[in-house]
């Protein structure tokens, strides 16, 4: 029988900051309510890292998480992507100084940014790293502190994004090269520069110098997020050739729950097999699938074995889907 080498999901994990912000909150500064928020985005709470606390500190405690459910020591990962916009610096990547922190031994880190579709580029990487023989154990971080980045008087942007982390391991393990493997079975990858003036930070290092805030066509993205996530899951499926009646999951990027259930009607997924988690966190771009993983997974949702399809859309604008078996 032909063997090929899969990269299988063996640990997931997930950190949130301790304050909890409700949309009450919101209500106090800035001419908003918890019924709109509610309802145009299904957004009840957030979290927000407390003064001091780094992306790169929520991402340790991610990968901690993450190593605990795998079994596994920082020294028996050899490499690690992390998607993130908001890096602790400039440089070094945010990946290097995770990869400090836990103890990992010989093996290589760096950031990846595709702002909300991040993690799904991250785990494209980790899977092309995997199957290249470039590593044997590739822990995939996405990361966020987007509280840093918003801008408090923008009350259509402010009251959508939160902060947090999640983690998940991946390894190189044999397949038979069929669609029951573990482990990814198909990636997608889009982007189109066109589109950057839809979802931007006004600010950069080349630029201004400054680290800026968010500014977003939110209706606009809002439409082009429908009907390309739509797409992408749909040609990660057709490159395998299954269906969505073989789909256990879809774990959509969580931005808004109207685009999530559009995608799923429009890819005639019934809600009950979506993971949602956006009432809770927000929108934490990057983090927001691998949180959605971790959350799912302990909610008692996601088991081994189970047809995953994740999907997501952001700035630039960067879009794909990933399809796995868990
Ligand atoms: O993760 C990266 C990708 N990002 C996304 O996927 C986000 C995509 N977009 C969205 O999720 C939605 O477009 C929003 C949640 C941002 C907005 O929902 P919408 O249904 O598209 O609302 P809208 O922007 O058309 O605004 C409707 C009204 C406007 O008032 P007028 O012009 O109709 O009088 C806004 O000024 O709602 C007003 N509005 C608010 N009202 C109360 C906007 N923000 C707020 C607010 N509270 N926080």
């Amino acid at each position: 029988m032909m063997t090929i080498i899969r990269a299988v999901p063996v640990g997931i994990g997930h950190y949130l900051p301790e304050r909890i912000v409700p949309n009450s909150e919101f209500e106090k500064m800035l001419d908003t309510s918890d019924e709109w928020i509610r309802s145009r985005s299904g957004i009840e709470q957030r979290h927000f890292a407390a003064e001091g606390q780094l992306t790169s500190h929520l991402a340790i405690e991610a990968a901690k998480d993450a190593l605990a459910d795998a079994g596994l020591e920082a020294k028996d990962i050899d490499a690690l992507v992390l998607a993130t916009s908001t890096p602790d610096q400039t440089f070094p990547s945010t990946a290097t100084k995770v990869q400090a922190a836990l103890g990992m031994g010989a093996s290589f880190a760096f950031d990846l940014q595709a702002v909300c579709a991040g993690f799904i580029f991250a785990l494209a990487n980790a899977n092309a790293l995997i199957l290249s023989g470039q590593a044997k154990r590739v822990m995939v971080i996405g990361a966020e502190t987007f509280s840093r980045i918003l801008n408090w008087d923008d009350r259509s942007t402010c009251v959508l994004f939160g902060d947090g982390a999640g983690a998940l391991i991946l390894e190189a393990q044999e397949g038979t090269g069929d669609v029951s493997d573990r482990g990814i079975l198909a990636t997608e990858l889009q982007s189109d520069g066109q589109y950057n003036d839809l979802l931007y930070v006004d600010g950069g290092v080349s630029s201004t110098q400054t680290a800026g805030t968010l500014v977003m066509e939110g209706k606009e993205v809002f439409k082009h997020a429908v009907t390309k996530l739509a797409q992408a899951g749909e040609a990660a499926m057709n490159k395998v050739g299954v269906t969505e009646a073989d789909i256990d999951w879809i774990v959509p990027h969580q931005a808004n729950l109207r685009i999530i259930s559009k995608t799923a009607e429009k890819m005639k997924v019934p809600m009950d097999r979506v993971i949602v988690t956006v009432q809770d966190h927000g929108n934490t771009s990057a983090a927001s699938i691998p949180l959605a993983l971790s959350v799912g997974k302990k909610r008692g949702q996601i088991k081994k074995g189970d047809l995953l399809l994740s999907e997501a859309i952001g700035g630039g604008l960067a879009w794909g889907a990933v399809l796995i078996r868990w």
